[in-house]
């Protein structure tokens, strides 16, 4: 049997967060080192309490560290999604009293001694926005050499969804997205591209939720929440199981098709700002790529851009939802 991945889960929850949690937590091709916690989906202290009860439900994260972070983006005002996963970032279940409690450390420390402790053998996972991430390479910059990867949801190449053109977790702190996009490590984008793929339908939950356990219960109920509002805002008929994408990737990556590309976080845009420019097509990979314009001065765009992650394309949506109820299967009834 292969060694699981280790992982830090850097999570803002939110319904499919919760998801993601409940799936490392059971599922032996994953060891997860710590739970860090960051403002995103709702202000900090909710996704913080949110990451506590989910964690204390699965019944598997006794020894997992939980810390709360950056409870702001880097530089731009904060925004939140109380419209996608309701006033408590998690509406819809109820939990009882934890029976863990937080970590006293801040999830940017947190992540730094971990990383620093580690032999360079643990994925980076985030599923909010990259406040954390980015502030713990800032503070400790050898943390980047200790990464052996980032597997994160955010960004489009296509369309955004909070804005034409921006995801939520890169637009809640591009800056933070654009220090972590430049950070020199292996980087796997699971974006709206995919993500918009893979609807949890009612046939989707009614599986699920047959399995009959605490956890598997909690999913459904966490899902007709989130089907609702993603019904009123987006009009899908199931909501999407963005962050859950990472996790099952990472158990088989053979569900998810990627591409390299250079991917660039537009800074400065008034339209765009939160962008995930991603060069699909290798049009700035050199200066006579197929489709490049000839640029007379040759320093004018500082070209080439070599691709810096690999970008979701596609998914095996049956290949995905099998994934996710084997998962929910290993909790028991
Ligand atoms: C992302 O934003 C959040 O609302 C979800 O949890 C997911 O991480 C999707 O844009
Ligand atoms: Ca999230």
């Amino acid at each position: 049997m292969t060694k699981p991945v280790k992982i830090i889960l850097d999570c803002d929850p939110g319904h499919d967060d919760a998801a993601a949690i409940l799936m490392a937590a059971v599922h032996p091709a994953i060891e997860m080192k710590a739970v860090t916690v960051v403002a995103g989906n709702q202000t900090l202290e909710k996704t913080a309490r949110n990451a506590l009860n989910v964690c204390s439900a699965s019944g598997r994260c006794g020894l997992i560290p939980v810390a709360a972070g950056m409870s702001r983006p880097i530089v731009r005002q904060q925004v939140i999604a109380g419209d996608i996963h309701g006033v408590s970032g998690l509406d819809g279940p109820s939990f009882g009293p934890p029976d863990i409690e937080m970590d006293p450390r801040h999830a940017v420390d947190l992540i730094i001694e971990t990383l620093m402790a580690s032999d360079g053998d643990i994925t980076v996972v985030p599923t909010g926005p990259l406040s954390n991430m980015a502030m713990a390479l800032r503070m400790e910059p050898r943390i980047a050499g200790k990464i052996e990867q980032i597997v994160l949801m955010g960004g489009a190449y296509q369309l955004g969804n909070v804005t034409p053109s921006a995801e939520f977790n890169i637009y809640a702190d591009p800056e933070a997205a654009h220090i972590v996009f430049t950070c020199g490590r292996p980087i796997v984008m699971m974006g709206l591209d995919v993500t918009r793929k893979v609807l949890a339908t009612p046939d989707v939950i009614a599986r699920v939720r047959s399995l009959g356990s605490t956890q598997a219960v909690l999913f459904a109920e966490m899902m007709e929440f989130f089907a609702k509002t993603q019904k009123e805002i987006f009009g899908w008929e199931g909501p999407p199981l963005h962050d859950p994408t990472t996790i099952a990737w990472l158990i088989d990556p053979g569900c998810v098709e990627v591409k390299p590309m250079r991917v660039e976080i537009e800074l400065r845009g008034e339209l765009a700002y939160g962008r995930t420019c991603c060069d699909f097509f290798g049009l700035e990979n050199s200066n006579d790529s197929p489709g490049s314009v000839t640029f007379v001065e040759k320093s004018a765009l500082d070209r080439p851009k070599s691709a810096n992650a690999r970008v979701a394309v596609d998914i095996n949506a049956a290949r995905f939802w099998d994934i996710v109820y084997e998962t929910f299967a290993m909790y028991g009834k």
